[in-house]
């Protein structure tokens, strides 16, 4: 068979693994593909990197349009990342009636519906294996390995530089600001980490997760995003002395109520694998009706592990290429027309279960009147203890409650926070016990 042509749009730390990965495991990919895999063209402003990396028969451009026009051009692979220069390539190489292997998760999270209906429109496919956890084959497991089953809950580790640094605030006792300096430096968070630490990151990769899982259009604007970068050690260290560990964790779940979206720093039990996957790692937990937990870990990120799966999606286009579009797996796991939007819930009606460090006088009545307040809240406490007396007055207070709506557990801490015997904001970080059906 004639081999497959393909068009790189960057050469990055992902593009250039991607090239890598074509030339060393070339024998082996047509062994299962049947037929060869051919860089024709790179797009990269260094022509001098093109060299380095492609062999001397892949044309090399600066300007990514010549790419996206080529006539012998099968699948365009974007590898530029953002939302600019990015988005208007995917269209236009659809338009021309290429298929598309992107990265690009936060291109999916926010402009999908847009793309996805393009493509379905020119019959072309966009496959996004590399979008979400790297080389965690996550995606392919969502829309084909689970398609069997209603899923119900996926709780994910997904930004490795969120999870290093929360690994080494709990191993090394470390603040936040000091590790974060530790990871820049090791080459783990940008310059700007913003996207990392605030759960942008974790947030386009959830997003994408949920529309598969639950057959509905991609909505970024329905997720909370809550970072790490307020997280104090304390709580960390004293969750841990509860047997619990603090994750920053994508979390999607269906009820009848709707569909929850959320990223948020969480307590999980320390026995939970979740728990245990440490460092710049990944891990997603998916609770589904008849097969129940699966747990999917490896690396998130890096030039081989992300290219492996960038990999991945050119030899399954390279597969389906002639198969009529109907028999193609869907972009969005279900049947475009039965892709649905459903209620999405606001983070009040949630349901869940929480840690709250309160600082209080340390005086008669005052843990009671913390009781009260709950209790008046229909909150009910799963255990509550005085880490002790931080200075003459105040004392430390940690509370965990059973799952209650986050509209009452709100309420109950402005209640607190009211009392004079209070003296600073309430710590809250919800608490995710990941063993039961509801995964509360
Ligand atoms: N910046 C991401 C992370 C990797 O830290 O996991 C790319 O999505």
């Amino acid at each position: 068979m004639k081999p497959i042509n393909i068009g790189i749009l960057g050469l990055g730390t992902v593009g250039s693994g991607a090239v890598g990965v074509l030339r060393n495991n070339a024998a082996e990919i047509s062994r299962r593909l049947g037929r060869d895999v051919n860089v024709l063209m790179v797009a990269t402003r260094s022509e001098e990197k093109a060299r380095a990396v492609c062999t001397p028969e892949t044309k090399v451009t600066a300007d990514p349009f010549d790419v996206i026009k080529h006539p012998e051009i099968d699948i365009v692979v974007e590898l530029f990342g953002g939302t600019d220069i990015a988005k208007d390539l995917v269209l236009q190489a659809i338009e021309n009636g290429k298929h598309v292997v992107t990265a690009n998760k936060k291109l999916l999270a926010e402009y999908g519906n847009e793309i996805f209906a393009l493509a379905e429109q020119k019959n072309v496919m966009v496959n996004f294996e590399a979008a979400v956890a790297g080389g965690i084959p996550i995606i392919k497991a969502l829309r084909e390995g689970l398609s069997a089953n209603n899923i119900r809950t996926i709780a994910g580790i997904i930004n490795g530089t969120s999870n290093f640094i929360l690994s080494e605030m709990r191993e090394k006792g470390s603040d936040f600001a000091d590790v974060l300096k530790q990871a820049q430096a090791l080459g783990y968070a940008e310059a700007d980490p913003t996207f990392d630490i605030e759960g942008h990151d974790a947030g386009h990769k959830i997003t994408i997760m949920s529309a598969l899982a639950f057959g509905t259009p991609v909505n970024f604007n329905a997720c909370y995003l809550e970072g790490i970068s307020k997280l104090d050690s304390r709580d960390i260290k004293y969750a841990e002395e509860l047997g619990y560990r603090v994750k920053l964790l994508g979390i999607t779940r269906k009820s009848e109520k709707g569909i929850e979206l959320r990223v948020h720093p969480t307590l999980i039990p320390e026995s939970r694998l979740l728990a245990n996957v440490n460092g710049v790692m990944n891990a997603v937990r998916v609770d589904a009706d008849m097969v129940g937990e699966t747990l999917y870990y490896g690396p998130g990120a890096g030039s081989l592990p992300t290219a492996s799966a960038v990999v991945a999606d050119i030899i399954d286009i390279s597969r389906l290429i002639t198969a009529d579009s109907g028999n193609r797996v869907p972009h969005l796991a279900f049947q475009a027309s039965e892709v649905k939007a459903q209620r999405m819930l606001d983070m009040d009606e949630i349901i869940s279960s929480y840690y709250l460090r309160v600082e209080a006088d340390d005086k008669p009545g005052v843990l009671g009147q913390i009781a009260n307040l709950l209790a008046k809240e229909n909150v009910s406490i799963e255990a509550l203890i005085q880490k002790g007396v931080i200075d003459k007055t105040n004392a430390e207070i940690v509370i965990l409650t059973h799952s209650t709506i986050e509209k009452q557990i709100k309420n109950a801490i402005a209640e607190i926070e009211a009392l004079d015997s209070v003296n600073t904001p309430v710590v809250m970080i919800r608490m995710e016990s990941l063993h039961d059906k509801r995964g509360e």
